[in-house]
């Protein structure tokens, strides 16, 4: 029989009440699913905005595996001197070189090996290295060690994620994209092998506008004029997917959304 491997990839975490959805979901859920590895994202950790070196440790602490980001990383000046030391938090492998810290990882699961490759659009974003052809030089690299290969693609844009779900099916198990905070419907197995699914969703404040306090975010968009975002409070639920892999041909078998809310 093939080994297969159970990865759980979570959305967004956002401010205190993605922390909360986290810490009281995330154990819960690697249990149930028997996961061997959990992914989250977490650049807007800290109140929507990056992460401090606190927090990450905190996330670590509830059952994250290894930990993505994106635009906001560099939010926290605290987290440079992070980053460049604890690898399992990561950073958009397409940064220009003299960045700090990494954009991949080759982590244990059990008797198998992941890696998760960390990835950000340029579409309404700032303008990184190409991540397509930084896909192809880390994948090259990461598939010397290990065939199971996840990406966390960072993009303002659907289109973007979609085509690097094409240009990568086959040659990865999954690519899940972060950022927008909404989850999409579109998940499913590429043509040949590569699990997809457009945008995790976010792990924050349901009651919200992609995680800020609605009336801030309303007086914004009326207004025009700018104002100090908060997260929402209230009711918060963790988004994601669980993905089955082939261990030993790194094949994405099965992704299944998940909308799991926290308890009060
Ligand atoms: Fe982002």
């Amino acid at each position: 029989m093939a080994s297969v491997l159970t990865i759980l990839c979570v959305g967004d975490v956002f401010g205190e009440p993605g922390r909360r959805a986290v810490e009281k979901v995330l154990p819960r859920l690697k249990k149930q699913h028997e996961a061997d590895l959990a992914i989250v994202n977490v650049e807007n950790a800290a109140a929507g905005f990056g992460v401090t070196p606190a927090l990450a440790r905190d996330i670590l602490s509830h059952g994250a595996d290894v930990m993505t980001s994106g635009n906001h990383i560099w939010d926290k000046k605290e987290i440079i001197e992070y980053i460049a030391k604890e690898n399992l938090l990561l950073r958009p492998a397409n940064f220009p070189a003299g960045a700090p810290g990494a954009g991949s990882i080759v982590v244990k699961a059990g008797p198998h090996k992941v890696a998760v490759l960390n990835l950000m659009g340029r579409v309404f974003l700032p303008s990184l290295d190409c991540p397509f052809r930084k896909a192809d030089e880390e994948i090259a690299r990461l598939k010397l060690e290990t065939p199971v290969v996840i990406v966390d693609m960072h993009c303002e844009a659907t289109s973007e994620s979609q085509a690097m779900g094409w240009y990568l099916d086959g040659r990865v198990s999954a690519v899940v994209g972060t950022h927008r905070h909404v989850q999409t419907a579109d998940e499913r197995v590429l043509p040949q092998g590569t699990a997809y699914i457009t945008d995790l969703g976010m792990t924050g404040p349901t009651d919200s506008v992609i995680g800020v306090e609605p009336a801030i975010a309303l007086q914004r968009f009326l207004t025009q004029m700018p104002n100090r975002f908060e997260p929402a409070k209230g009711p918060a639920a963790l988004h994601g997917v669980v993905i089955r892999v082939d261990a030993e041909t790194g094949r994405g078998l099965s992704i299944e959304r998940l909308r799991v809310p926290a308890p009060a």
